[in-house]
């Protein structure tokens, strides 16, 4: 039986990709905007007995959230046999941690809501710093689908003579990634967060790659403070105008243009969110994923929840977090305190010598684009996973 895939707002490109790969059954998920606000999901063509796939565009998730879980409660009350999640950005990844006393862990707890809604996620180079794998927060099964192949052949199609740049220690894992598969060096700056738009970067010694063209990568760009800084600091030590990559356009208002302004050229991302500056496509590398999911023996029935219901487990799962909290006594802004660990991790990382940057050993999973979280619990279908993400 064919599987039907259901498009959530922001996601139609994909989404037909989709369709086309999966040679997918016709069924459609309009949403309705009532006058006050909410919002009523309603799924046309039957679904009962299929393999439904929902896609979701994740970016802005406040107001796109309860209409993905509204339509993964219903696709399950119509008797879909499973269902499952393609989300190539994952929000909230960022907050992994308790950075102040009572505050959120909302990747935790956004991990916990979605692997009660579905039953597997495929998604793309996931913001993995303080949380390991996502196999951590999830209890569902994922699909990492990673960008660094992709990111590497664009470099090596169109820039000569590459210096791959990371904004951040963080970057490391995938700047080091992309770097060996591009054949070029790479070297990674300082960055310290003052604030939700103000961050300080730092240059290592870059001497002993004069004559190579900088290649800024960064895996999300959010306010492109990080990117502005990096870009003005390398214009004024007398670089050329760097070529500007990231992986999930997620720009805030006003970012793209002040990024432009500050003299990115160009600035290119990935299609995991649509946006102008999209050039990389991972469309396919994400229908390779999807199709490797729906292999899967189907969930039971017994796990079908209403939209009440998981509304009060948000509040549950925030209670019940076994999230050690982690006092800080200082009162600095939020963001910047998120990041203060970072800059602690990158003192140690950063080399000043960069030419001295080993290259990492590279895994298949991530030379094929492709890797497999392993997830455990119990309505996990793939608890046995083998392989987890490298990258
Ligand atoms: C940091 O943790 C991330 O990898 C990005 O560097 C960061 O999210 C970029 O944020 P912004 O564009 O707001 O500087």
């Amino acid at each position: 039986m064919s599987a039907a895939v259901l498009c959530l707002p922001d996601a139609e490109r994909l989404a037909e990709r989709l369709r086309q790969r999966l040679d997918a059954a016709p069924a459609s998920l309009a949403i309705h905007r009532f006058p006050d606000g909410e919002r009523c999901v309603r799924i046309t063509g039957d679904v009962a007995g299929r393999a439904v796939v929902l896609v979701a565009a994740l970016d802005r998730p406040e107001e796109k959230l309860l209409p993905l879980l509204f339509a993964a409660a219903t696709a399950r009350d119509l008797g879909a046999a499973t269902i499952g999640l393609v989300a190539p950005y994952l929000p909230y990844l960022r907050q992994d941690r308790r950075f102040h006393p009572g505050e959120g862990v909302s990747a935790r707890y956004f991990a916990r809501l979605l692997s009660r809604a579905v039953d597997w996620v495929v998604t793309v180079d996931p913001h993995l710093h303080r949380i390991g794998d996502l196999g951590e927060i999830f209890t569902v099964p994922v699909t990492v689908v990673h960008a660094a192949p992709l990111l590497a052949d664009w470099i090596r199609a169109r820039v000569p003579r590459p210096l791959l740049l990371g904004p951040d220690a963080e970057s490391a894992q995938w700047v080091e990634a992309i770097a060996s598969l591009a054949g070029a060096p790479s070297a990674l700056l300082a960055k310290r967060r003052l604030g939700d738009a103000a961050v300080e970067v730092t240059l290592p010694d870059l001497g002993a790659y004069a004559g190579r063209h900088p290649v800024l990568v960064d895996d999300i760009v959010s306010s492109g403070r990080t990117m502005i800084e990096a870009i003005r600091l390398l214009r004024e030590s007398g670089w050329p105008a760097p070529v500007c990559l990231a992986v999930h356009p997620v720009f805030a208002p006003g970012a793209y243009g002040a990024i432009r302004a500050a003299g990115a050229e160009p600035i290119v991302t990935c299609n995991t969110l649509s946006h102008p500056t999209n050039g990389i496509d991972v469309d396919e590398l994400v229908a390779a994923a999807v199709l490797g999911r729906l292999d899967l023996p189907a969930r039971g029935a017994s796990v079908v929840q209403d939209a009440l219901g998981w509304i009060v487990q948000v509040v549950e799962l925030a209670a019940a977090s076994r999230v050690e909290e982690e006092p800080r006594e200082d009162a600095a802004q939020h963001q910047g305190d998120r990041e203060q660990e970072e800059d602690r991790v990158h003192a140690a990382a950063l080399r000043t010598d960069a030419s001295t940057r080993e290259a990492p050993q590279i895994t298949t999973p991530l030379e094929s684009g492709i890797s497999t979280a392993a997830t455990s619990g119990p309505t996990s279908p793939a608890a046995a996973a083998p392989t987890a993400s490298t990258l």
